[in-house]
């Protein structure tokens, strides 16, 4: 008999189609699905909306320590996981760029890190969980039954960021801005200190160019199966 019901982690840079993807395999599988990049961005939206600058690593790390961030996970795949700091829900506003924009910074600081890990390592004491970000593989859930890297190219990814911006209404967002602002990202998230975005050694990697969301799943619950008949 297995202690606790499998993990499966899902890392990989931003627009490689992460939460898309973990959303409609915890769906499948009847897992939890757990968004650590949501848990970030509150924490950034917190800090901004407190007029705290982002060099305050003292007040930053203060913040992160005294409140839980709540995600509420939503049975219908069409509406985002809810997510509340402080009372706020803050779902709509943690996608905004101004957000989008910040979070790199706040995600590199140590003692953010340290309480958000905390946090989902709470989550996955039963399992039973599909959890994404950059370093569930190497470092939340190292020892996660199931790992993935997906990835796809700064073009397709940039593209599908659009595509993102579009069904929220913001339609002026330049590609060529976003194909910079990607690679910025990329460059920001592997290369911080703390926990930095890689592949795990025993993690699968899947490209994802040119495949569908539902080719891509499929790929990864056939590893999930693949792992329960071993
Ligand atoms: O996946 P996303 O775009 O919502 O992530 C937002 C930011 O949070 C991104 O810049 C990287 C960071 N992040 C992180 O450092 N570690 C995680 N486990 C998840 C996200």
């Amino acid at each position: 008999l297995r202690d606790r019901q499998p993990i499966v982690a899902i890392d990989g840079p931003a627009g490689a189609g992460k939460s898309t993807v973990a959303r409609q395999v915890a769906a499948q599988l009847e897992l939890v699905y757990l968004d650590t990049g949501a848990m970030y961005r509150a924490m950034t939206w917190l800090v901004l909306q407190r007029g705290i600058t982002l060099d305050d690593e003292c007040a930053i790390a203060e913040l992160a320590d005294k409140y839980e961030i709540e995600l509420t996970p939503t049975s219908n795949l069409q509406s985002p996981v809810k997510v509340w700091i402080d009372g706020n829900d803050v779902t709509q506003v943690i996608r905004t760029p101004e957000v989008t924009a910040n979070v790199s910074a706040i995600a590199a600081q140590t003692s953010v890190r340290k309480s958000l890990v905390r946090q989902q390592k709470n989550w996955g004491k039963k399992g039973g969980l599909v959890a994404e970000g950059r370093d569930i593989g190497t470092h939340v859930f190292p020892d996660a039954e199931i790992k993935i890297f997906l990835t796809a190219s700064v073009k397709e990814r940039a593209r599908r960021r659009q595509l993102d911006y579009e069904t929220q209404g913001l339609s002026s967002i330049n590609l060529k801005q976003l194909e910079k602002d990607i690679a910025e990202r990329d460059w920001k998230d592997s290369t911080r200190t703390v926990s930095p975005l890689r592949k795990a050694e025993d993690a699968v990697e899947l490209q994802t160019d040119g495949l569908s969301i539902s080719e891509v799943t499929g790929k990864i619950v056939y590893q999930y199966q693949k792992h329960l008949s071993n």
